[in-house]
């Protein structure tokens, strides 16, 4: 096959940032962004047994999002995991559905709130084409709404679930980068579009519709030097998280000089981009019954969860967890950082983090219906009145 265009021939696509009218551009305009961590997946992202109603299910997780939308939440999220049969442990045991589906089935039930699915774009192999046609399509039937966390696959089990051993961390960002500057040229291009590289390959390709904004919304996850750089590259909205593990206090100290260095990256390639981080929040009318809450979770864990290192992970995102986290925190689980307290202490240290230069927080909670129901009561009013939501 011939050699044509370079990955770069047809331009940029420009991004969806940089139309006024765009979705992605009327969440920016919120100090601090909003979004809900979806529970796709069993056990959320705890390893406890305390009841709840936490659920995997599409119907738990629609009215979720209606939810969400309906308290003015900017964006939904949900992850992609591809664990052997039985998953972490009994809790978390692997059940879940794909990200890239179910939030895709969130389009038509929805009406202005972001909508982000996770792919493994090396798995499979997905090839360029076939996503840049299903992204374009799921663009349209959202109305610019949906975009893309890239992942590469840190857990060596899922690579080896596709027929290969665990591709080494910072190549595995550059065959990401092939397929993403190949997907964006198809988005672009307003001809055929040819290209022989190192992984893939096409002759005479061409996608319709195009996508409304330029291209679907870009995000990634990352703390790595190789993630970084991919993030400058590509994304709208990275995923940061603390380099000292969960704890709140410690974390707040670690990130303003994390962030200000993913925000320089990106500058240094001409571009800008936002941050988000995923906290766990514990909050109940006092700080007192907040931490009752978080303990009796804590007691009911299972030793094996999420972040106990059952399968094997080259992620150096989490390696601050690894390195600081308490049993205690181990235990919360959750996202990558923990906030437990009354209403007032979780407003104040989102806020927090607003000033130590996050631009939007991705909630967890360990009981997603109940709890989504008290942040929007007890906690969103002094967001918007701290000026930190419209
Ligand atoms: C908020 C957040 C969500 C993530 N979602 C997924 C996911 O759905 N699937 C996955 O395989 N990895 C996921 N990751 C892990 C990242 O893809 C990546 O492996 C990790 O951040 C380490 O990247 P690094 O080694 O470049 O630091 C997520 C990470 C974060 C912080």
């Amino acid at each position: 096959m011939d050699t044509s265009l370079p990955a770069t021939g047809f331009g940029e696509p420009p991004a969806p940032g940089s139309f006024p009218e765009s979705p992605l551009c009327r969440a920016f305009r919120q100090k601090l962004m909003l979004g809900l961590f979806l529970p796709i997946q069993a056990g959320g992202w705890t390893a406890s047994r305390l009841k709840r109603t936490t659920d995997w299910s599409f119907d738990y997780n629609a009215a979720l999002a209606l939810k969400a939308e309906a308290l003015g939440f900017d964006l939904l999220f949900g992850l992609a995991q591809w664990l052997p049969k039985g998953g972490y442990n009994e809790v978390q045991n692997g059940e879940a559905l794909d990200s890239f589906m179910a939030i895709a089935a969130l389009a038509p039930i929805t009406t202005g709130i972001l909508l982000i699915s996770t792919v493994h774009v090396l798995y499979g192999p997905w090839h360029p084409v076939h996503f840049a046609k299903f992204g374009a399509t799921l663009d349209h039937i959202s109305g610019g709404r949906w975009g893309v966390n890239v992942v590469t696959g840190h857990r060596a089990v899922e690579h080896e679930m596709f027929g290969w051993s665990r591709i080494d961390h910072d190549r595995r960002y550059e065959l990401a980068d092939e397929f993403l500057s190949v997907v964006k040229q198809l988005w672009q291009a307003d001809e055929n579009f040819s290209y022989v590289g190192e992984r893939w390959r096409m002759r005479d390709a061409f996608i319709t519709p195009k996508p409304r904004y330029g291209r679907p919304i870009l995000v990634n996850a990352t703390g790595s030097e190789a993630g970084i750089g991919f993030a400058a590259r590509h994304s709208d909205i990275v995923f940061v998280s603390s380099p000292t593990g969960t704890a709140f206090e410690t974390a707040i100290t670690a990130l303003p000089a994390h962030i200000a260095r993913v925000k320089r990256a990106a500058e240094a390639a001409d571009r800008s981009v936002r941050t988000l981080i995923n906290p766990m929040v514990i909050c109940r009318p006092t700080d007192a019954e907040a931490e009752d809450y978080a303990d009796a979770i804590v007691a009911a864990s299972e030793p094996t969860g999420f972040t106990a290192g059952k399968f094997d992970s080259d992620a150096h995102a989490w390696r601050g967890r690894r390195e600081h986290d308490s049993a205690r925190e181990r235990g919360l689980g959750g996202g990558n950082l923990q906030i437990v307290g009354s209403p007032e202490r979780v407003a104040e240290n989102l806020a927090r983090l607003q000033d130590a230069g996050i631009d939007g927080v991705q909630l967890s909670f360990y009981d997603f219906q109940p709890d989504l129901a008290y942040f929007g009561e007890a906690v969103l009013p002094l967001l918007v009145a701290a000026g930190l939501r419209e």
